[in-house]
């Protein structure tokens, strides 16, 4: 049982071309040679993607989709989830030869965030090349990163990851984002799957926003490579969510960027790996150990007339 690792995204938007834009210019991942009508595929490593961006009448995140072990796991995953009183649906073959997996389904969380989970992964055989010279994703066992997914029903859904679906708790914080004293704070959870990466998904205790998402993350083989990717942003005028910096919790140093969608796209690199099979749950106080200016800080500072 368990999850091994984040296979895929799956995004639905109306801005398909300012998407391209922002995946080859300015985060440096490639164009899949194959695509679907009105989808676009981007891979970051020797997958055959990594991102499905789908054209469509909304920018909503539709799918975070994670690989397990066989096609017994699958059908063991999928009999939890429906006695857990949630909706799924198969896919059909002509679906799964186009994610490039052996089968999969779709689900969602009691708070609505979209899920597919697959087996039997495939490999491209045309190297990966970054258009815009990065050196490298980090992904393999770990995976393609993480998402943070809001969820307003926290403990619900947070029991949803831990008892059915498998993921354990790496870090479980409340977290404050203002001086009020009286600021109930904001909960999250920071869950692993079956490998070294801290989290391979994340809740936050907050509304749903309509991107349905806070941020997705992709991790860069070095810290010179997110400084780049940050230098492109700047030139690209592309919205800065959060400076750079460095979180407390899993230790990535990194910055937050606004994708066409809505949501964040967070760039990080150097961060802690973790043994899984042996790890203590942790509940940090702060997110971040220096850096990461929120774009909405930082003006609610200026509002107040205060230096941010
Ligand atoms: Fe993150």
């Amino acid at each position: 049982m368990g999850v091994k690792a984040l296979g895929y995204l799956v995004i639905e938007t109306a801005r398909r071309a300012e998407w391209h834009r922002f995946l080859t210019e300015v985060v440096g991942v490639m164009p899949a040679a194959v695509a679907s009508e009105g989808v676009s595929l981007y891979r970051i490593d020797g997958r055959p993607f990594r991102l499905w961006i789908e054209e469509g009448p909304t920018d909503h995140m539709r799918a975070a989709a994670y690989e397990v072990g066989d096609a017994a796991e699958l059908a063991e995953l999928k009999a939890r989830i429906v006695a857990a009183g949630r909706p799924v649906e198969d896919g059909s073959a002509g679906e799964a030869t186009a994610r490039g997996v052996a089968g999969f389904f779709r689900t969602s969380d009691p708070d609505g965030n979209g899920l597919e989970f697959f087996h039997g992964d495939s490999r491209d055989d045309t190297p990966f090349q970054s258009p815009a010279g990065v050196g490298g994703f980090v992904t393999g066992d770990m995976g393609m990163g993480h998402v943070v997914f809001c969820a307003p029903n926290f403990a619900e859904t947070h029991a949803f990851y831990k008892t059915v679906v498998g993921f354990g708790d790496t870090d479980f914080p409340r977290f404050h984002f203002s001086d009020d004293p009286g600021d109930p704070g904001m909960g999250f959870a920071f869950m692993h799957a079956e490998n070294g990466r801290h989290h391979s998904i994340a809740l936050a205790e907050m509304p749903m926003p309509p991107s349905g998402c806070v941020h997705i993350m992709l991790e860069m083989q070095s810290m010179a490579d997110v400084g780049k990717c940050h230098d492109r942003m700047r030139r690209a005028k592309v919205p800065e969510s959060a400076t750079l910096g460095r979180h407390v919790n899993d230790q990535t140093f990194g910055f937050y960027m606004q994708t066409p969608s809505g949501f964040d796209l967070e760039i990080g690199a150097d961060p802690l790996v973790i043994d899984h099979t042996n790890w203590t749950t942790t509940a940090h106080l702060i997110p971040s150990e220096w850096g990461h200016v929120w774009a909405w800080q930082k003006a609610l500072k200026e509002q107040q007339g205060e230096q941010a």
